[in-house]
Order: structure tokens, then sequence, then C-alpha cells
């Protein structure tokens, strides 16, 4: 009983869903989507022009607009797996289509991982400077920079044939102008090459902060065949997407990427619309540790782990990591030890609603996973 009491008073804030639960039933077979994550479609962060990442966009935004770049801000998230994968050359093989990586609502439709997922659509339909902003769905590994819906900003600019020369160079100037126009102009970043199936050749911009490079977009000039396919192969253009959360992180000086999800009032009454200003940590509750063991049966994937906890305790789960991984001499079986960090952003939490937390995903490991406790 306290279990359910525990579990609707962290519901009863919850935000407007405007997930199409008719169209695609979460218990339908092939479907990975939790309640959790379903019920967070629709609400938009990135629109909220008090929140940090509603402020972040905007600033991108004036940035781009001059040049001609239309905004597209609220396309849906539930796409084709055509449109998210295969009109960008990525392989039916590929490690990012499993669907231990991505949320599916059935066979052939997915929460999209990137905005990528619009560009086929978009350039079919004409356009040729434009800018896609919206949630975007992982599945991930769970600590204090990753979460399972987080935001991009996508762009794409087709160019005249008589410009096509310039094309790699006036991508790499446009996006180190934009990171100065967000970070100031004493910002260190470097460019690194890299490789997406969709861009060729492909780049990432990092920015040195404290001390580290950090990746804050991906880019590249657009690959003749994703432009084949949207039967505009006699055109060029670049291609780019910026992560929101990992911006703002940086601009707003955001500890924790769960906070971005808080109701606390002593976060938002920080912020203002059209203003980037430092963050002023408040102080946090305890955190509550719980260990898991168990062998492993048979396949065993970490975020069927992860999901399992944010399934049962929600925004209430900080940080799942592996404490020990050992193998029996005798039988030769794997034995995966895991640490659950509970922490609240909004409330102090007791000893014994977490207890009740953990045995649930205690018996859920077993009946879904197939492991043996220790
Ligand atoms: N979609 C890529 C990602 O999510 C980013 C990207 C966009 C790269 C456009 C190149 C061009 O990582």
């Amino acid at each position: 009983m306290i279990l359910r009491r525990v579990w609707r008073s962290n519901c009863t804030r919850r935000p407007f869903s405007s997930f199409p639960y008719d169209r695609y039933p979460l218990d339908a077979p092939g479907c990975n989507v939790p309640r959790n994550i379903a019920e967070r479609v629709g609400t938009n962060l990135h629109r909220q022009p008090q929140h940090p990442l509603g402020i972040l966009q905007r600033q991108i935004l004036e940035f781009w607009q001059p040049h001609g770049f239309d905004l597209y801000d609220q396309l849906s998230p539930i796409v084709s797996t055509t449109n998210n994968f295969d009109a960008l050359r990525i392989p039916s093989d590929h490690v990012s289509r499993s669907p231990s990586d991505t949320y599916y609502l059935n066979a052939d439709t997915v929460l999209r991982t990137h905005t990528s997922a619009h560009q086929h659509e978009l350039l079919r339909a004409g356009h040729h400077r434009f800018l896609v902003s919206g949630d975007v769905y992982r599945r991930d590994e769970i600590d204090r920079s990753h979460y399972p819906i987080f935001h991009q900003m996508e762009g794409v600019k087709l160019f005249a044939p008589h410009e096509q020369n310039s094309i790699e160079s006036e991508l790499k100037e446009s996006l180190e102008q934009l990171a100065e126009h967000l970070f100031g102009p004493d910002i260190t970043k470097r460019w690194i090459d890299t490789y997406f199936p969709f861009t060729e050749p492909s780049f990432e911009l990092e920015i040195l902060f404290e001390g580290e490079w950090l990746e804050v977009l991906g880019c590249g000039v657009i690959h003749p065949e994703v432009l084949e396919k949207t039967g505009r192969g006699d055109e060029m253009g670049y291609a780019f997407g910026l992560g929101l959360e990992r911006l703002a992180m940086v601009l707003f000086q955001i500890p924790d990427i769960r906070l971005f999800w808080t109701h606390d009032e002593r976060f938002h009454r920080q912020f203002a619309s059209g203003e980037i200003v430092q963050f002023e940590p408040y102080s946090k509750f305890p955190p509550c540790y719980k260990d898991i063991s168990f062998w492993l049966e048979s396949a065993f994937h970490v975020n069927d782990l992860n999901e399992i906890v944010r399934d049962v305790a929600g925004d209430l789960v900080e940080r799942v990591w592996l404490m020990d991984d050992f193998v029996h001499p005798k039988t030769g079986k794997t034995s995966h030890c895991y640490r659950i960090a509970y922490r609240s952003m909004d409330r102090s939490l007791t000893n014994e609603e977490i207890d009740d937390l953990q045995e649930i995903v205690r018996n859920r490991v077993v009946d879904d996973l197939g492991v043996i406790l220790r």
C-alpha cells in the first residue's frame, strides 16, 4: 500500500501528455516504451520560454533566422523507422536500431532517436533552409548527464549549384560563429573528424570547458544518397545537430540533467525569458544507495535493468552503475552487482519508501530479465 501511495504522489504533477495511447497501445507486442516515457511526450520543454532549454533554443534561433532558416519545433516525435534510419543510410544491423537502444512503438514506428529523422520529409517537401528542434529518445545509461529524453536542434541548408564549392567552409564558419554567439568570443574550440552514415565528410565541434573537451554538435556535408532518396540528387548541402541539454548544462551551469524536468520553484524562479544566468545550486536532498546482485542466466543488457529502475522509481533514480563483475571459477557463470543511487530533486526520501521501490526492482529483474538474485 505504501508503494502505491508513493508512486501516486510522484505522478500527480505529471505534465500533460499527448501520446496517442489508442493508436499505439503500450502493451502491444514489440512495444518497449514504458508509461513514464510515453507520459512525457508533448511536454515540449524546448518551447517553454522561461525554461533553460527554451531560452537556449531562442538564442540559437536568433543566430540562424537572419540567414533565412525556418523553424519546425512541433513535429511529432513518433516517426517511422524509414525516416529515422533508412532514409539516413543507417544500416539495418546498426546498434542504434536495437530495441535495447531505441524505443519502438511497433516494428516500424519509433520515438525519434535524433532530429535528423525529419530531414527526409522536409527535403522531400521542397524546403532548403530549415531548423528542427524537439525531444529525442534513447535508452541509455543513468547518470548526471544521461536521461532517456533529451532535446536536439537540427539545421539543414541546401546550396545553389554555383555556391557548392563553399559548403564545407561555410558550415564550419557558421557553427564557429554560433559557438561564439552562445559562449562568447574567447571560447576555445576544435574540430574532430568523425563518421555519420548521412554526412560525408562528417565533423564534431568540441569546446573546452573546465579543462575538458566537450562535444556539442555533429555535422557534415549531406551524403548524396540521402538527397537522392528525397528526389533531389542534383543538389548539395550541409546538416548539423546540436544537443540542447549539453549546451544548456554548460551555459547555465546546471549540474544534473534531471533538473530540466524538476517542478521545484527554486529551479524555475532562477530563469527568465531571454537571459542566460548561472544556476545557483540549492541544497540537494540526501541520496540513498541500494545494491542489487544477480547471476546472469542468458543475454543481458544493462539498459534493460536501467529501464526497469526508471519504470519503478521514475526521476527518483540518479545513477545506476556496475560495482562488481565476477565470473565463478567453477561454473563459469557471471554475476553482476549494481549500485543504485536514489535521490529526489524535490524532497527528502525515507529509507522505507526506497526499500519498497528496491523490492519491486528486485522482483521485476527476476520476472522480466530472468536473472537469479544473489
Ligand atoms: N543526428 C546526429 C546525432 O544525433 C547529429 C548530426 C546531425 C550529425 C546532422 C550530422 C548531421 O548524433
